[in-house]
């Protein structure tokens, strides 16, 4: 790819037009072709895998960090390539993806040094010849399935927990993004890290990945990040051979603005929030709700804000928005618009009719609530807003999902904070604050939206077995 400044990042993966075919979202342009593989090579796959984790558990856990933090600085050091890919195949703006790419470096430090303290614990015994202790050990081989809206972060954020732990790690990135994965893996390589310990896959068939990842008996943990339809069918696969799974699935976020909000702040956290990557993220505010004394003032600045927001293709300096992932994309966020329009909703703010794969931000007021626009994740720069009075109902119904991934709110009164941020029933709360995604913070869901936590001391363990160890016969 002539685009990119190191071109070792993808010299052994690009084909001369077999396989699976990577195309631009901005104008649907091919830009590449990268290997498939069928469903017996894998499998094939799963078993070097499998040996090339037994040797690398056996490496001290110094030298496995000290590895990653090689990974960690090649990254950055590649990061404008890395970004650029990212921006190629996803869309998303040049300045989000270079965040992305630091974001997503953030989980491999973190872990390798993590890694080093995945303590035991010694238990005291009921009697005197008895020793009790837990020791923690890789979990095996982990499989996982990352999706297109962070090509690079959501493999990271599963791959370096796991090989700080011990375990390795396979992985299929997205169909659409396979070049960002690809690009990230061959610096791991470059830093040292085994072929058989990390690995990307795009199979012939994506359900052909799927079957292998969650029916292989030697595959123990398997990690997913994608819808919570599929998360479901996966989780039900894994059941099979009793795999630790971790899913992180979909969202329905509530940002509720009280009252007694900093508007100012709230305006600023709902476009961070709804904004970032054209509203594709899992924890993107989906639906607002604005208490009554504060609703006129929070619209009119908010829309006077969206407004200013340049749509346009990632590579321009000044985009904010760039296209979403797919034709098919659109059409479902512009559908649930005019759904929600055919039953009444309005917007207030400047319609902008683009051609291509973007949808302009669109914020819609007198939204039904039972609309799917609110009841389900959209994937896509459009704000519902919803007026509210009383705070018990409006919690009810922040509620009343089967999601309970990320939510958000905005109040100064310490009490309510305390009060709103317990009775959410969601695995992440911001308090005024839109962006709330860290290394250092588990990330994860409550109800459908997932099991399992990815960052932070709970992403390690995610990876380990707690093994008891009884020693017995002593004499003390
Ligand atoms: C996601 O959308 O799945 C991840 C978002 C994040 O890490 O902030």
């Amino acid at each position: 790819m002539k685009q990119l400044k190191n071109q070792t990042l993808l010299a052994s993966v690009l084909t001369d037009g077999k396989g699976q075919q990577v195309f631009n979202p901005f104008d649907d342009s091919l830009l590449a072709t990268v290997p498939m593989s069928c469903q017996a090579k894998i499998e094939h796959d799963v078993v070097e895998m499998e040996a090339g984790q037994k040797a690398w558990q056996k490496k001290p856990v110094s030298e496995r960090c000290q590895l990653m933090k090689k990974w960690h600085q090649l990254i950055l050091q590649n990061e404008d390539d890395l970004a650029m890919l990212i921006t190629l195949e996803g869309g998303k703006p040049l300045k989000e993806a270079l965040g992305e790419v630091r974001y997503g470096a953030s989980f491999i430090e973190w872990f390798a040094e993590e890694g080093r303290r995945a303590y035991g614990n010694t238990i005291p015994s009921a009697s005197n010849d008895k020793t009790i202790l837990t020791v923690k050990q890789a979990i095996g081989v982990a499989a996982a399935i990352t999706p297109w809206n962070f090509p690079l972060a959501m493999i990271t954020r599963k791959a370096a927990p796991a090989l700080a732990a011990g375990c390795s790690f396979i992985c299929k990135p997205s169909e659409s993004t396979p070049l960002t994965a690809f690009a990230v893996t061959e610096l791991a390589y470059q830093a040292g890290i085994p072929k058989d310990v990390l690995r990307m896959v795009v199979g012939e068939n994506a359900h052909d990945v799927g079957e292998v990842f969650t029916y292989h008996p030697s595959v123990r943990k398997f990690s997913f990040t994608g819808s919570t339809l599929v998360g479901r069918k996966l989780q039900m696969q894994c059941a099979s051979t009793i795999k630790r799974t971790s899913m992180e699935l979909g969202g329905n976020a509530p940002f509720i603005v009280f009252d007694d909000a900093d508007i100012d702040s709230a305006v600023k956290g709902a476009i961070a929030s709804k904004f970032r990557n054209a509203g594709q993220t899992c924890v993107c505010a989906n639906r607002f709700y604005v208490q009554e004394a504060v609703y006129d003032e929070f619209i009119q600045k908010l829309v006077a804000e969206v407004d200013k927001l340049k749509v346009g293709n990632g590579l321009d300096e000044s985009t904010d928005i760039g296209p979403l992932i797919s034709k098919e994309a659109k059409q479902r966020v512009s559908d649930l618009i005019e759904e929600a329009k055919g039953r009444g909703a309005r917007q207030i703010n400047q319609e902008r009719s683009l051609e291509g794969n973007f949808i302009a931000p669109t914020i819609l007021i007198d939204v039904e609530h039972d609309r799917p626009l609110v009841q389900g994740e959209i994937f896509g720069p459009v704000l519902p807003i919803i007026r509210f009075s009383e705070e018990d109902k409006m919690i009810a119904m922040a509620n009343d999902t089967i999601y309970g991934l990320a939510a958000y709110f905005y109040s100064q009164d310490m009490n309510r904070i305390w009060r709103v941020a317990h009775n959410l029933e969601y695995g992440m709360v911001g308090v005024n604050e839109g962006i709330i995604s860290t290394e250092v913070a588990p990330f994860g869901g409550m109800k459908q939206s997932g099991n399992g936590r990815e960052g932070a001391k709970e992403g390690l363990e995610e990876y380990l077995e707690t093994k008891y160890v009884c020693i017995g016969g002593l004499d003390r």
